[in-house]
């Protein structure tokens, strides 16, 4: 009971306290107190206020006042809209924009036509009390004389010049225009680009390591002068092999000239080479050859040249293989095949009645050759085992065939040789006997049988 007593005595001191007394009152969007209330804290009941618009502001109208009644203020009416500048008017030959519009704050950009030079500022903001600064003029552009280029000139001549004029520059003998030939009065009222110069382009005598002049050679370098070089044996160039005289007086691009090296030489198959290196110098030279059995064809030694390539190029390693071996007379071989391999033999044989003489067997070697060379087949010294009885000084000039027939030969001639012996015979012995005459036709009839 005591409790809630203190607390409703304690919200009754409250009330009493707020009906008496306001705080600082808050007015509508873009308002401030007026006058010396702005300085206030507390204000006491019955107090009136009074409002007005923050700067950039003007009054629509509705009450300004305010009163502090029983410890709150009565609403204000007064309604604040943002200060319209409006247009800010025409400026001959240029544009007037407003980015944002025409109220406080607000700015106004004013651009000049091409040909016209802006003069005066060229933003003007609208301000609490109109705009800030009177409008610029755009006036027509000229152009006061390009300054004087040393050892050199330009053209046309004159004391001033329109937008858009254009003058020519020319330097001197000898000398070399850096920069734009011409410039034009723009609309800033200068000649742009920046006026050229005039130099003297002076290039040194060309040097380059290792290397000689081949083109170009003169007394004096001036711009542009082109020199091409060579490099000396056994150096190469890297990159272009000319160069020029810039108007810096420089050489351009640098030249130089490297030693020639090559890189592994192309490796064969079935072969190998040597030195084994991982570089070679300039005229180095590489041995190739083949593994056993394969035989080298083209060239066996190349050497590291010019470009930094071994010429000529490499050789190969080919199979050794041979083809037929040599026939020989009155004789043959085995096995006979259309092709032999590395190292395969063949064997020669002769007919009967000849001997071999040589080697009997030839092997495929290198080069696809049979070594060694074919032998012979001779025919044999020793007589044929045969029964003839008949004493002949001549050697047998043949094989068996041509004794048989030589003997059938020699058998007819001995049979008609006693036959014929036979008749002389009994013709002798008829003469002896008798004279007669019909004896005298058989014995010629009997020759003549025997003879033929
Ligand atoms: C040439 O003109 C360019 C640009 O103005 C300048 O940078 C350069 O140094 C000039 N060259 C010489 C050799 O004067
Ligand atoms: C030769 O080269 C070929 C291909 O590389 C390979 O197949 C063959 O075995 C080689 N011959 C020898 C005898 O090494
Ligand atoms: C060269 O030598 C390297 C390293 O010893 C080896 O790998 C390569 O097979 C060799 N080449 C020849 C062709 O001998
Ligand atoms: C032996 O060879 C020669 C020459 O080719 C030939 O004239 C002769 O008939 C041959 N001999 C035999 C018995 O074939
Ligand atoms: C070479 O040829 C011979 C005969 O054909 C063979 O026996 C040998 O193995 C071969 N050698 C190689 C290295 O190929």
């Amino acid at each position: 009971m005591g409790v809630t007593y203190f607390l409703l005595c304690c919200l009754s001191l409250a009330i009493t306290a707020q009906a008496q007394d306001c705080s600082r009152p808050v007015g509508g969007p873009n308002m401030v107190l007026k006058d010396k209330d702005i300085l206030l804290e507390t204000f006491p009941d019955g107090t009136q206020v009074t409002f007005a618009c923050e700067v950039g502001y003007i009054s629509a109208g509705g009450s300004a006042i305010s009163i502090c009644q029983g410890g709150s203020w009565t609403p204000v009416r007064l309604k604040c809209e943002r200060k319209n500048c409006g247009p800010i008017g025409e400026v001959e030959n240029g544009n007037v924009d407003y980015p944002e519009g025409t109220e406080f704050g607000d700015r106004a950009v004013i651009t000049c036509h091409d040909g016209f030079i802006l003069v005066g500022k060229d933003k003007i903001y609208c301000q609490d009390k109109g705009w800030a600064n009177r409008l610029p003029v755009c006036e027509v552009v000229s152009c006061d004389p390009p300054p004087a280029v040393a050892d050199g000139t330009f053209k046309p001549v004159s004391e001033s010049y329109s937008y858009r004029d254009v003058v020519q520059y020319s330097c001197q003998k000898g000398y070399t225009l850096n920069g734009s030939i011409s410039a034009s009065c723009s609309d800033d009222g200068t000649f742009q680009p920046a006026p050229p110069s005039c130099i003297m382009v002076r290039c040194s005598d060309p040097q380059v390591d290792n290397a000689e002049l081949t083109e170009g050679s003169q007394r004096v370098y001036g711009y542009m002068a082109t020199v091409t070089f060579k490099c000396k044996t056994g150096f190469m160039m890297t990159g272009a092999n000319s160069q020029r005289c810039e108007i810096n007086s420089q050489w351009s691009p640098p030249l130089s000239c490297k030693l020639i090296t090559c890189k592994l030489p192309p490796t064969v198959e079935n072969g190998s080479f040597s030195p084994n290196k991982t570089s070679y110098n300039y005229g180095e030279a590489v041995q190739y050859s083949c593994q056993k059995n394969y035989t080298l064809s083209g060239a066996k030694s190349v050497t590291c040249s010019d470009n930094g390539i071994f010429t000529p190029g490499p050789p190969t390693c080919i199979l050794i293989t041979c083809k037929l071996p040599p026939t020989i007379e009155n004789g043959s071989f085995s096995p006979n095949k259309a092709s032999y391999n590395y190292g395969e033999a063949v064997q020669y044989s002769c007919q009967k009645g000849y001997t071999l003489s040589g080697a009997k067997s030839v092997t495929c070697s290198d080069n696809g050759i049979f070594t060694p060379g074919p032998p012979t087949c001779i025919r044999s010294t020793t007589p044929p085992t045969t029964t003839t009885t008949t004493t002949t000084t001549e050697p047998p000039t043949g094989n068996g065939e041509t004794v048989k027939v030589m003997l059938i030969v020699l058998a007819v001639i001995g049979t008609s040789g006693i036959c014929l012996l036979c008749a002389f015979c009994i013709y002798k012995k008829k003469r002896g006997s008798g004279r007669g005459g019909p004896d005298k036709e058989a014995p010629k009839s009997e020759e003549e049988v025997a003879l033929s």
